[in-house]
């Protein structure tokens, strides 16, 4: 979420979705104290992830990347009102992966504040592994929300090709990768890997014919696709 404060338009919607409720407001002081802010998806965005439950009727949701679990708390909130198990049972909940165990804790913090851990299952360690976990355990799953290190973004789809239910969607963040992704030659503010990663898994999406697919041109690039 890093937008250009000067543009008229990212003020009017700033000022438009304004979050008022004080356990989202929690988190994003915690992650302006750790100097963490922007590092999360924004307001407008957590309405549309939220937007997109709903229409979908997601009831298991994988999040790859949870950092303060503000992105966490919008796709928990939009759960069906059913949709609120006993712990253990594994409907209407959103299993969200984080590697940082300092980030692990403010967001087991963030969602007690916002009152939606009893849907939320944390998975502490790498994507990688607790994927394959997820994977045994509980597929196929309604939605995937991919927000993690761009350079696993492939395998990632190749995850969510096989986990999601037929209708499933798949939502990424950070696609445009920092305007990379729009240059046919490498620049120097990425890795080969995260360049060729990156626009492999656009394309894919886009045209590799198992996804119906859009970009949401925000700063940072959403891309949103529903498997066929
Ligand atoms: C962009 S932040 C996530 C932001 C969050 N989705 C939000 O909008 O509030 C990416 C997070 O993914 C975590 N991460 C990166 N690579 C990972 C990996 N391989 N396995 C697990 N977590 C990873 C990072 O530690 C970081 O907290």
């Amino acid at each position: 979420m890093r937008i250009d404060a000067q543009d008229p338009k990212n003020s009017y919607i700033e000022k438009l979705v304004a979050v008022t409720d004080p356990g989202l407001l929690a988190i994003e002081a915690r992650l302006r104290a750790a100097d963490r802010w922007g590092v999360n998806i924004g307001a407008n965005e957590g309405r549309l992830l939220a937007l997109l439950v709903q229409v979908s009727g997601a009831k298991k949701v994988v999040e790859i990347g949870t950092l303060f679990g503000y992105s966490t708390v919008w796709l928990a909130r939009a759960l069906p009102a059913n949709g609120q198990p006993a712990i253990g049972q594994t409907d209407g909940r959103v299993w969200t992966i984080e590697r940082d165990p300092i980030s692990a804790a403010h967001a087991r913090q963030g969602f007690l504040d916002c009152g939606v851990a009893e849907r939320i299952d944390l998975l502490e360690g790498e994507a990688s592994e607790k994927l394959r976990e997820l994977e045994s355990a509980h597929s196929p799953f309604d939605l995937v929300f991919i927000d993690a290190n761009k350079s696993a973004y492939p395998e990632y789809l190749d995850w969510a090709e096989r986990n999601l239910r037929v209708g499933g969607l798949v939502i990424a963040d950070n696609v445009f990768l920092g305007g990379a992704v729009f240059y046919d030659a490498k620049p120097d503010s990425v890795s080969l890997r995260q360049w060729q990663g990156m626009r492999e898994f656009n394309q894919r999406l886009l045209s590799g014919g198992k996804f119906t697919s859009a970009f949401v041109p925000t700063s940072e690039g959403l891309l949103v696709g529903v498997l066929v």
